[in-house]
C-alpha cells in the first residue's frame, strides 16, 4: 500500500456555521457550548466539521454519523472497523486549523500562531533543548518568534501523533533551525522514530507535522482563504 499523508488547511471563521454545527454528534455540541469565548466555540466546531468531511470522504461513511471517540488521554480516533491503517490528527491556533490524514501509519500535527517574544522568552528553559536554546540566545524580534515555534510545533506534533500529553520531557526533542519543509528525524525512544516536517502556512504561523517513517508522501493542501479573513499576529514592540 502506497503511504501518504494529507493536511488540509482550514481557516477558522470568528462566528459558527449551522451548517458545521448540524455536522457534530450530541457530545461534540456539549463541548462547543463549553467554550467561554464564542470564537473558540466556533474554532471547535469548523474543525470537528471539517475533520468529519475529510473522514467521510476517506472512508465512505457518512459525515454526521461517524463514530469520533476519544481515548483515554483525549486524542479522537475513528470507532468503526476495517480503517485501523488510517490515522488522523488536528491542531487549531488563531484562525487556522490543519487537519492531517494518515494512511499506513501515525500523523501528529501542532499548527501555532506566534506569540510577541516578550510572552515567549521566559519558556525558553523550561521547554527547549540545550541546542534549541543556543539558537534562540542569538535571535530576537520576529526572527526569534519564528525559531521558538518551529521548535515548539515539531515537540508537540511529536507528542500528538504519540498520542501522549505535555507530561512528556519536551526538551529531550532538541532539533533547532531546520530548513523549512526539510524532514528530520526525531527520536523519542529506542523503537520510536519520527519524520517531522515544518513549514510556515502563513505568515506568523508555523506548522509541523510528525510521521511514523520517512516513506510518507506528503502533501498540504491550502487554507481555503474565502472563508474567513484570518488575523495577523500581533506585531512584537
Ligand atoms: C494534546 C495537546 C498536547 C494539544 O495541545 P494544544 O496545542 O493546546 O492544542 P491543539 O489545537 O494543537 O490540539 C488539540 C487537538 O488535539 C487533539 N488531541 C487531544 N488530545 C490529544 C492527545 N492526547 N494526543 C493527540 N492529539 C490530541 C484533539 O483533536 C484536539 O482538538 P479537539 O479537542 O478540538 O478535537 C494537549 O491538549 C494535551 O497535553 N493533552 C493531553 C491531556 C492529557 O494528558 N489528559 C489526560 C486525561 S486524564
Amino acid at each position: 500500500m502506497e503511504r501518504h499523508a494529507t493536511v488540509t488547511l482550514v481557516a477558522l471563521p470568528p462566528v459558527p456555521d449551522a451548517d458545521d454545527l448540524a455536522l457534530l454528534s450530541p457530545s461534540e455540541r456539549e463541548q462547543a457550548a463549553r467554550f467561554a469565548r464564542l470564537v473558540d466555540g466556533a474554532a471547535f466546531i469548523t474543525a470537528r466539521a471539517t475533520l468529519r468531511r475529510l473522514l467521510a470522504s476517506a472512508t465512505g461513511l457518512g459525515a454526521a454519523e461517524l463514530p469520533l471517540e476519544r481515548d483515554t488521554r483525549g486524542r479522537p480516533y475513528l470507532a468503526a472497523d476495517g480503517h485501523d491503517t488510517m490515522d488522523f490528527n488536528l491542531s487549531h491556533s488563531g484562525a487556522l486549523a490543519a487537519i492531517g490524514i494518515a494512511f499506513g501509519g501515525r500523523i501528529g500535527v501542532d499548527v501555532e500562531i506566534h506569540g510577541t517574544v516578550r510572552a515567549i522568552r521566559d519558556l525558553v528553559p523550561q521547554v527547549m533543548g540545550p541546542r534549541e536554546a543556543e539558537v534562540l540566545s542569538r535571535l530576537t524580534g520576529d526572527a526569534f518568534a519564528r525559531e521558538f515555534y518551529e521548535c515548539w510545533t515539531r515537540k508537540e506534533a511529536v507528542i500528538k501523533a504519540l498520542g501522549i500529553g505535555l507530561e512528556f520531557p519536551l526538551q529531550s526533542i532538541d532539533v533547532p533551525s531546520v530548513e523549512h519543509e526539510r524532514a528530520v528525524r526525531v527520536r523519542t525512544g529506542p523503537a520510536h522514530e519520527w519524520t517531522v516536517s515544518t513549514r510556515e502556512p502563513m505568515p506568523g504561523y508555523s506548522l509541523s507535522i510528525a510521521l511514523d517513517d520517512d516513506e510518507h508522501r506528503v502533501t498540504v493542501r491550502p487554507i481555503d482563504v474565502v472563508s474567513a479573513a484570518v488575523p495577523r499576529p500581533s506585531d512584537d514592540p
